[in-house]
């Protein structure tokens, strides 16, 4: 992994673990918050990627009028899981992806709480520290199945809980973390074996898509096609055995909706 980005990643954590009480606002969504710490690490990031990679253009959650450059883009969560983060549940982490054009090249996500650094560059795989990582070969009827609320869009609160009741007597279970990122990285390590999100910001899946993907899964729209990184989607990703049922059924439960 970059050295550089290693280091900015556990410098911006310092940052982020220094906060006692953090000051929590609200952004406009449904239980849509930010802390003083999420802007007080993105500002950090931005200056010192800036530094360290001159030119790159930048697309983060705290910021306003995002769009991807022609060049390199760094796609920025400075804590994904706030509401985790600022009730003590010890479960958020910092990603950075990287993309060139359209597709992410590398990235980044740093979990100070398991002093985990889960790391991908494209075509030379997917680690977690020094250990290589793999999706499971679990088969639909098993698979553990992480899930995202979509908690700021109220308009898809039943398509999620008609997903949940549908799905449910077909696999072993979910797992809901808060932090979508977290739950991708257990897709990637074989943790579990798929993640999905009826609405996500390419900040919360962008280097997790990378990492899903470089340790032999598959990630895309739930509804068909590739991830696309300029907005947000309905994210899938899965272990490349249920990847396509777990769409399927996933486009099912759309498709009965009244
Ligand atoms: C949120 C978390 C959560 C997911 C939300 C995300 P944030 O990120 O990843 O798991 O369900 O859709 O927005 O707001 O804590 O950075």
């Amino acid at each position: 992994m970059d050295k550089r980005l290693d280091d900015i990643l556990r410098r911006a954590a310092k940052i982020m673990l220094d906060y006692a009480n953090p000051q929590v606002y609200e952004k406009g969504g449904h239980a849509d918050f930010v802390t003083e710490a999420d802007v007080a690490v993105q500002t950090f990031l931005l200056e010192e990627l800036a530094k360290a990679y001159p030119g790159a253009a930048f697309f983060a959650e705290e910021a306003e009028d995002n769009t991807l450059g022609d060049g390199l883009t760094f796609i920025i969560d400075p804590i994904d899981g706030t509401t985790n983060y600022f009730r003590r549940r010890r479960c958020s982490a910092i990603s950075i992806g990287a993309v060139e054009g359209k597709r992410p090249v590398f990235g980044a996500i740093y979990d100070p709480y398991r002093d985990e650094m889960h790391h991908a560059e494209r075509g030379k795989g997917a680690y977690c520290g020094e250990t290589r990582l793999h999706v499971s070969d679990t088969p639909f009827e098993r698979a553990v199945i992480g899930l995202g609320s979509a908690p700021y869009y109220s308009e898809l609160f039943e398509l999620t809980g008609r997903t949940v009741g549908a799905l449910l007597p077909q696999i072993a279970d979910f797992r809901r973390t808060g932090s979508a990122c977290i739950d991708l990285c257990d897709v990637a390590a074989g943790r579990s074996d798929g993640h999905f999100e009826w609405r996500l910001q390419p900040w919360d899946y962008c280097a997790a898509t990378l990492l899903v993907e470089e340790a032999g899964g598959r990630c895309g729209s739930i509804l068909g096609g590739d991830v696309v990184y300029d907005r947000a989607m309905p994210h899938l990703a899965a272990n490349a055995r249920i990847f396509e049922q777990l769409q399927r059924a996933l486009q099912r439960v759309r498709e009965e909706m009244p």
